[in-house]
């Protein structure tokens, strides 16, 4: 497997053809990131179930499902049923996040966990056991295209060095501000998946293959 991974997110891609922009990537990304937003928990509204299973027939890369809505625990079972591989969760959005990692793994999906910024990583090692990737939200969820808030380097580090300490194969993933000067900060800092939007999706299709490039440091 190459690292770092890149899993899409098509929180800025064209909205009118998803299909087709998973297809623009697809042959240059290792997981396709779909950013599920409530109003609620986040101060933005994307999209659900059903366009997540509209667009599972369209590519048989991973769907790395980040879900920023609260309560989560009843769309689980439609996020897993859409086609979700990994489901990612923040601890916030719901009352009891063991039970939620729980349930994730139950549907026969990997189980995430999200951190924001404001978020330590002190409940970490307790669902170390649980969790097949970590998340470090470096921007607010919310919406794509902000800056990077680079005060989470050292919580990467942090995260990075738990994991090493177990024997579980733990993807840590970074999601918020990626860009060719940013990914080479959190690649050093520990992270293996870079989640981006905006640095991918803009000029173009036949651009995007450059810009993922740029983006795994290949110039
Ligand atoms: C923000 C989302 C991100 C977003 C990242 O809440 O979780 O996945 O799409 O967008 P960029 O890469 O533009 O910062
Ligand atoms: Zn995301």
């Amino acid at each position: 497997m190459r690292f770092p991974q890149i899993s899409s997110s098509l929180l800025s891609a064209d909205f009118a053809r998803l299909g087709e922009e998973i297809k623009a990537v697809e042959p240059f990304v290792d997981m396709i990131h779909l950013d599920v937003m409530d109003g609620h928990f986040v101060p933005n509204i994307s999209f659900g179930p059903p366009v997540i299973a509209a667009l599972r027939t369209w590519t048989t890369l991973p769907f790395d499902v980040h879900l920023m809505l609260s309560p989560v625990d009843p769309f689980l079972k439609p996020i897993a049923k859409a086609g979700a591989n990994i489901i990612t969760v923040h601890p916030e959005s719901g009352p009891h996040i063991y039970r939620t990692l729980q349930e994730i793994k139950a549907l026969g999906c990997r189980a995430g966990v999200a951190l924001n910024p404001g978020t330590p990583i002190e409940s970490l090692p307790l669902l170390l056991p649980l969790v097949d990737l970590i998340l470090v939200m470096t921007v607010n969820p919310g919406f794509g295209g902000q800056t990077f808030l680079k005060s989470q380097l050292k919580k990467i580090k942090d995260v990075r060095a738990l994991i090493n300490e177990t024997n579980h194969d733990i993807l840590l993933q970074v999601d918020g501000g990626i860009s060719p000067d940013t990914a080479p900060l959190v690649i050093e800092a520990g992270a293996n998946v870079l989640v981006a939007g905006t640095a991918i999706f803009h000029g173009k299709a036949d651009k995007y293959e450059k810009n993922i490039s740029h983006l795994r440091g290949i110039l």
